[in-house]
């Protein structure tokens, strides 16, 4: 087993919400649980790796770390996490890089949070993920965000959870030879 891979015994009591994890291991944790969860599995070298990392994760680790929380199951295992920024996107040099916050500014605009989040796969199902949502969608009401947004594949077995956790489809759009939706939710 890897250093801060959840076990059945550490998911089955109480699951506590905390902030990002300073220690190698809950950062190594988060890590794992990234790269298990990507639709993303083969990369044809270490830098394409590292570069598919900072896109979706590593970015958010390093500018925005109030803006990340985990879970926790017993013994403090990392069980999952969420990582998001409560500013636009499509208005933010850092994401001038993510081709589809140029097409859907305008959404962004009324819903300038995003997230990203994934749990660990023997910790899916049991309600956990709605806990995490919650902590990021109370730190983006403090910031100010009027609402926030998540965009997924428009087939995404996840649409059912999300639309559980107060999300609502606001527009769908082409991109990479994908179909996208952005889901949004107030957060007034
Ligand atoms: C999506 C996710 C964060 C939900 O958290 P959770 O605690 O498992 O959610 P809940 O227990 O409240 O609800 C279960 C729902 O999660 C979603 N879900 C569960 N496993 C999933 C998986 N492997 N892939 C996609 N969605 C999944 C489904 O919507 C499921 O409802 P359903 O059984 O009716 O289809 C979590 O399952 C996960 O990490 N999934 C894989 C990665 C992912 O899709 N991340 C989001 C990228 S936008």
């Amino acid at each position: 087993m890897s250093a801060g891979e959840a076990r059945d015994d550490d998911i089955g009591g109480a699951v506590r919400i905390a902030p990002l994890p300073t220690g190698l291991a809950g950062l190594a944790a988060i890590d794992r649980i990234f790269f298990v969860s990507s639709a993303t599995q083969d990369f044809a070298s270490e830098a394409e790796r590292g570069a598919f990392r900072e896109r979706w994760l590593g970015r958010y680790l390093t500018h925005f770390p109030d803006g990340c929380f985990v879970a926790l199951g017993a013994n403090d295992r990392v069980l999952g996490y969420v990582c998001g920024a409560t500013s636009d996107p499509a208005r933010e040099p850092l994401f001038a890089d993510i081709g589809y916050f140029g097409q859907l500014a305008a959404e962004t605009a009324r819903f300038p949070a995003h997230l990203h989040i994934n749990l660990a796969p023997e910790a899916r199902n049991r309600g956990i993920g709605g806990k995490l949502i919650e902590a990021f969608c109370a730190h983006a009401r403090s910031a100010g965000a009027p609402g926030v947004h998540v965009v997924t594949s428009a087939a995404s077995r996840n649409r059912g959870f999300y639309a559980r956790n107060g999300f609502k489809p606001i527009v769908e759009s082409d991109w990479n030879g994908h179909r996208i939706v952005l889901l949004g939710r107030c957060l007034a």
